[in-house]
């Protein structure tokens, strides 16, 4: 199978075997022209491992005056309710993007801290480009399987597989089990998703949610409606 091809039909690009390096300068690039392109555009931000790369190339791009964040607004898709600051996605984000990017506190939203996030995001025009990762249960932000399809932004228990792949059992610091996050229709309504996937784990998830039925027992399944995805992997199909 190539590692680069188009499906029928739908206008979606999935590029495998990419490594992580090459992968984060795609995702890092596609981010920065959307930028440029569109000044004032909304992104929505992931955190977890996968971004990290990205990240940083973002924020040294940034700290070389080569983007400019002032007009940006930023959306986090998901925080854990009951966490320590230390761990909540608004420090991930303010640590390894939003401080070295200059991102203004009034232009970095979370939806632990909106009472109608959708409308929020609505009315400051819509996601334009949105980062997602896939959970090794086949989760996009922290919409578990079994969530509804016409879900918007909601509170959600964690799943204990999510709990087990994101904490060790021996941290020092309370384990969330409660989230808040994006929903599927939120994420959905982005006019474009990039979606990253990192490690082999999460082959196998991958090529169920982009291959087989959709099913919100595989909530990124619901990625191949999407009418511009562009999906990008380091790992090639088994
Ligand atoms: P990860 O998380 O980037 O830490 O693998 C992705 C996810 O669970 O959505």
């Amino acid at each position: 199978m190539p590692s680069s091809y188009n499906l029928p039909r739908l206008s979606r690009e999935i590029i495998l075997d990419t490594p992580y390096e090459k992968l984060s300068l795609q995702v890092a690039q596609a981010v920065a022209e959307e930028i440029r392109q569109k000044p004032n555009c909304n992104l929505g931000l992931p955190t977890g491992r996968t971004p990290i790369r990205c990240y940083e190339l973002l924020s040294q791009w940034s700290q070389n005056k080569s983007l400019d964040w002032s007009q940006v607004k930023c959306f986090a898709l998901d925080d854990y309710i009951d966490a320590s600051e230390e761990i909540s996605f608004s420090t991930y984000l303010q640590t390894h993007l939003y401080q070295a990017a200059g991102v203004c506190p009034d232009s970095q939203f979370n939806p632990r801290f909106a009472d109608d996030y959708d409308g929020l995001i609505a009315s400051h025009g819509g996601l334009d480009l949105t980062i997602i990762g896939i959970g090794r249960n086949g989760h996009i932000a922290f919409n578990e399987p079994g969530t509804q399809e016409a879900s918007w932004t909601h509170c959600v228990w964690l799943a204990q597989s999510t709990i087990k792949d994101n904490f060790s059992q021996e941290s020092a610091l309370a384990i969330p089990k409660v989230a808040v996050t994006m929903g599927i229709q939120t994420i959905m309504n982005s006019k474009r998703l990039i979606l990253i996937a990192n490690g082999e784990s999460k082959q196998a998830i991958l090529h169920q949610a982009l291959t087989g039925p959709i099913s919100m027992e595989v909530p990124a399944s619901i990625l191949q409606k999407h009418p511009n995805l562009t999906v990008l992997a380091d790992f090639p199909w088994k």
